[in-house]
């Protein structure tokens, strides 16, 4: 048995928070309806080129504009946001501002960066004094932000529900986060329709995004293995807990029924209507119990990708997406953490593939129904089909164990040479 985290002192309390929500078909025209409740009047739309291309975000400000709110489209998100990008949108939204709040139209890139300029423009300083610590200071916002109201148009983070903005720091090839219950959005406001357009290759990537929050957030450590804390010290992330086990179940079970279809058939809705509301499950699932070895190990892939261009992602220089960097080390992520909770495991694997025949050893059953999905979809067979060999494994090692935040929420130690064996275990997949 593989040695399970526990405290001498231990935890009570969990928390939980997520934004108001409004989910269905048609719920963004709604918006400018929304913005007057806030009492907002100058409105910054914030999106990337691709999905200014589908005309939602110019729909959503033209909408705006028949209620006599002034509003202007920002379209230069960068697709997965560096400090530079984060930077130039902040720049462009002091030169323009002031704003009374914020639209983001987009997947994770665009409302991540909608947080980030809506930090930059309401609070002193730089973006990296709010950066997690070690790659940054780790500050807190003094002041509160505006409000931000995100529409996601891809089926994955569960950004419009998070504390999170994550970025890609150029100089030290990391990505990480600013994690603050201040960046939270006002509202989400979740319009499947918006994700029809979403191409297969982005459907399959974010995808795996959420059945990877759903996955990491049910087999995180429980919130009473920590530390005792005292109410300033908590943070957004506690620990798997009743609450945060209810949404990942649900997340499983219709990604289980729509995963595949939403992939193969794009148009059909109700496979889009169940990944939104899957995605928008996991985020409130994860983002309240926090991720851990597959979301470590994404950051060092995604942040020292070299020359991989994967499909359906147009317009942008070698990139390995989130959610493809987190699924590929996911199989070997969860048979190393099977014995730290096996009924977890054994639990996730029936309700992501009911039927399935189980495998002679328990400790594959996840590890199978993972790889047999991803297959299925057309991911990657693995960290070496994204550009990266055996001799980038230290390297890799050494971008994870940055991760502290993340690892600390496994279930179980994880140190420098179990993660080696995890990225080595993960080069080739099939
Ligand atoms: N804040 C959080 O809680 C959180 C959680 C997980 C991931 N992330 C971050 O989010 C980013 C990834 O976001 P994502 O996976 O949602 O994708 P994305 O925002 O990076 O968009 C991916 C691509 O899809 C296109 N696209 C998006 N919606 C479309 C639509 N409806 N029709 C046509 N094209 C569309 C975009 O133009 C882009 O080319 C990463 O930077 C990741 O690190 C944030
Ligand atoms: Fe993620």
């Amino acid at each position: 048995m593989r040695e399970v985290r526990s405290s001498a002192n231990p935890e009570a309390v969990f928390t939980y928070g997520a934004p108001p929500l409004k989910f269905g078909p048609g719920a963004s025209a709604e918006i400018g309806y929304d913005l007057g409740q806030l009492g907002a009047r100058r409105v910054l739309v914030v999106t990337d080129p691709g999905v200014a291309a589908t005309g939602h975000p110019a729909r959503i400000a033209g909408q705006l504009a028949g209620l006599g709110l002034d509003a202007r489209v920002y379209d230069g998100v960068h697709v997965e946001p560096t400090d530079r990008s984060l930077a130039a949108a902040a720049e462009y939204a002091r030169a323009s501002g002031p704003w009374d709040a914020f639209v983001a139209v987009g997947g994770g890139s665009s409302i991540d960066t909608a947080k980030a300029v809506n930090l930059m423009v309401t609070n002193p300083g730089d973006l990296m004094d709010y950066v997690n610590v070690p790659v940054g200071k780790g500050g807190a916002p003094a002041h509160p932000l505006k409000p931000l109201i995100a529409v996601p148009t891809t089926t994955g983070t569960g950004a419009e529900s998070t504390t999170i903005c994550v970025l890609d720091v150029l100089a030290q090839q990391v990505k990480t986060g600013i994690s603050h219950p201040r960046l939270r959005p006002a509202l989400a406001v979740i319009d499947p329709e918006l994700t029809l357009s979403q191409p297969a290759g982005v459907t399959a990537a974010a995808g795996m995004d959420i059945l990877c929050h759903a996955l990491e957030s049910y087999t995180a450590r429980w919130y009473t293995t920590y530390e005792h804390k005292r109410p300033e010290e908590r943070v957004p992330y506690c620990g798997s807990n009743p609450v945060s086990d209810m949404w990942s179940e649900k997340a499983l079970g219709l990604l289980a029924r729509s995963f595949t279809t939403a992939v193969r058939d794009g148009g059909s809705r109700q496979a889009r209507s169940d990944m939104a509301m899957a995605a928008t499950f996991a985020g409130m699932g994860f983002g309240n119990a926090g991720v851990h070895i597959p979301h470590a190990c994404a950051y060092p892939i995604a942040g020292r990708a070299r020359d991989f261009r994967p499909p359906d992602y147009p317009g942008t220089g070698p990139l390995v997406p989130h959610g493809m960097s987190v699924a590929l080390t996911a199989p070997a992520a969860f048979r190393f953490t099977f014995a730290a909770a096996p009924d977890r495991h054994l639990r996730a694997a029936a309700l992501l593939a009911p039927g399935a025949d189980p495998p002679a050893d328990p400790a594959e059953a996840l590890p199978a129904a993972l790889l047999r999905l991803m297959r299925d979809i057309g991911l990657p067979g693995g960290v070496a089909a994204v550009g990266f060999t055996e001799a980038d494994v230290p390297d890799l090692v050494a971008g994870a164990l940055q991760q502290q935040r993340l690892l600390a929420t496994s279930p179980c130690p994880v140190t420098a040479e179990d993660l080696a064996g995890i990225f080595s275990r993960s080069m080739e997949l099939w």
